[in-house]
């Protein structure tokens, strides 16, 4: 069976409550899951093939939590996916794009597999909540993996 880790960085609860729905769908769907807090540091069995990064984008960077927790793993050909939740829109000066693609390389770079484009949840002010809809994107996230790791 598919093992699906997902690990969050959150500082006001949105990556991580996207985070918590994403598990929940994706168990209902009959795949495994770990949910684990990089913040927390908390552990996880290295038996996952597929990561799904939840984590916000700040100062035009991807955090720096975040980028250490990749920076530690050891993904030589298993598969990710990135969701960012960010405030600013796409076109704008501090756009989540250029810092997502960022971390897209270094993760290819280790020899890990991208399985779904980036996922951007946009937030409605800094703290949240996410902006309408986010669910259906989530869910529509959920498919495109589901139907990649058939
Ligand atoms: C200090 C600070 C800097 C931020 N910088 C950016 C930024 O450069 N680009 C952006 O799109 N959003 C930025 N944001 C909005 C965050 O992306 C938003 O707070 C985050 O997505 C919320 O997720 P969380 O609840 O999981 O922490 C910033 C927020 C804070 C508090």
């Amino acid at each position: 069976m598919k093992n699906v880790l997902i690990a969050y960085m959150s500082y006001f609860g949105n990556s991580r409550k996207c985070a918590g729905l994403f598990s929940e769908d994706l168990k209902s769907r009959g795949l495994e899951t770990q949910l684990v807090s990089i913040k927390d540091n908390e552990e996880y069995s290295e038996e996952w093939d597929t990561l799904v990064i939840f984590s916000p984008v700040r100062m035009g960077r991807i955090v720096g939590k975040t980028r250490k927790f990749i920076r530690s793993l050891n993904g030589s050909g298993k598969n990710f996916a990135l969701v960012i939740s960010h405030g600013a829109d796409l076109d704008q000066r501090f756009s989540p794009v250029k810092p997502t693609k960022k971390l897209q390389t270094s993760m290819t770079v280790k020899g890990m597999i991208e399985a779904v484009d980036p996922t951007y949840i946009k937030v409605v002010s800094s703290e949240g909540p996410p902006v309408e809809g986010f669910e259906d994107t989530l869910r529509e996230l959920a498919d495109s993996l589901v139907n990649f790791l058939k």
